[in-house]
């Protein structure tokens, strides 16, 4: 079964095609480079350049995939969350391309595709449901219990900023490029390891899977106020930052999971790309005997191949967004 997968839920315009889980073309065009100015995604851009670019991705995707048009079976976007001028750029090219091929629609939370961008790698032990699902990205920061493609269940939410969002701030403060998490984690991987700055932990209740960034940001800021800060204590400053905010991440996710009383952890998101966070999770992880699955980079930040692998298992199981015409699905 041959699924196209469509996201542009912010700055990524990318289709992926997707044969049986198994990847065949993943093409990304970022406007990254066009926010870079404003510290920050602006919207209005980001959907401009979705709409000048999508067809172009999408011929890309086809051909690098080796495939007909004839020979996709079906076409999966993501519906939500995201910034809504994107959205509708992907939604709108989505139903368009299903009314001119007469293929069905499923509809995708970008959040749980994240999570089944893990199915996608090739590994000796399969992921498999249920699962506990960690999301952290720039808009995001979840705990979700996953029994199904289409069963999920919010354990925890950030009350303030995504894990992403935070890194970017911080980025900004230490007047460090956007987007902030890769030049963090580079400028943290330089620290000395002498003088970790003990920045607060957020004390949310203790059985509560929510989190709080936004009081570690305002102690950067404060921390970073009326002082001469060189290079070397840059890099102190992002090392500590992230040790923090990953401590935090890592041991709500394993508490959700023991709690559960499940053995497996998927993650993604862009923040998942993270060396140093893939290392915590792993050592902490080996402890209670519990699985990590983590994505390659690629399938870490927004793409369509995540997509087409959660639409192409909603799809065998008949469930289907509403198209603009009816069509047989043949699935
Ligand atoms: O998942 P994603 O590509 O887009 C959203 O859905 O938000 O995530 C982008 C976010 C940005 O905030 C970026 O700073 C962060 O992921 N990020 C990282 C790293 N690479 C990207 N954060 C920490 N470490 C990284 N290596
Ligand atoms: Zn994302």
């Amino acid at each position: 079964m041959i699924t196209l997968g469509i996201e542009t839920s912010c700055d990524e315009t990318s289709i992926g095609v997707v044969n049986n889980g198994r990847m065949l073309s993943n093409i990304v065009a970022s406007s990254l480079e066009f926010h870079k100015v404003y510290g920050g995604v602006v919207p209005e851009i980001a959907s401009r350049h979705h709409i000048e670019c999508i067809n172009y991705v999408f011929k890309k995707a086809v051909s690098r995939g080796r495939i007909r048009l004839k020979d996709i079976d079906l076409i999966a976007f993501t519906e939500s969350p995201g910034l809504v001028g994107s959205l509708l750029a992907g939604i709108s090219f989505a139903k368009a391309l299903a009314w001119a091929l007469g293929k069905p629609l499923v509809s995708v939370n970008h959040l749980h595709a994240h999570l089944l961008a893990n199915f996608l790698e090739k590994r000796k032990k399969k992921l498999t449901f249920p699962f506990i699902g960690l999301v952290i990205s720039g808009g995001h920061t979840s705990i979700l219990l996953c029994e199904g493609c289409e069963k999920f269940k919010s354990l925890g939410n950030t009350t303030d900023d995504a894990v992403g969002e935070a890194f970017d701030k911080v980025a900004k403060i230490l007047k460090l490029p956007y987007p902030g998490g890769p030049v963090i984690e580079k400028r943290a991987r330089r620290f000395n390891g002498k003088g970790v700055i003990n920045f607060p932990k957020a004390s949310l209740q203790k059985n509560s899977f929510d989190f709080s960034f936004s009081g570690i940001k305002t102690a950067v800021l404060y921390y970073v106020r009326n002082r001469h800060i060189t290079k070397k204590e840059i890099n102190r400053i992002a090392y500590s930052f992230q040790e923090n905010v990953f401590g935090i991440i890592v041991k709500k996710t394993i508490d959700a999971c023991l709690k559960s009383g499940l053995k497996e952890i998927a993650v993604g998101g862009g923040v998942a790309s993270n060396r140093r966070f893939c290392e915590i999770l792993r050592n902490n992880a080996k402890h209670y005997n519990l699985d990590i699955f983590i994505p390659r980079r690629e399938y870490c930040l927004d793409n369509g191949a995540m997509v087409a692998a959660i639409g192409e298992q909603m799809g065998k199981r008949g469930v289907f967004a509403k198209s603009v015409i009816p069509v047989k699905t043949g699935i």
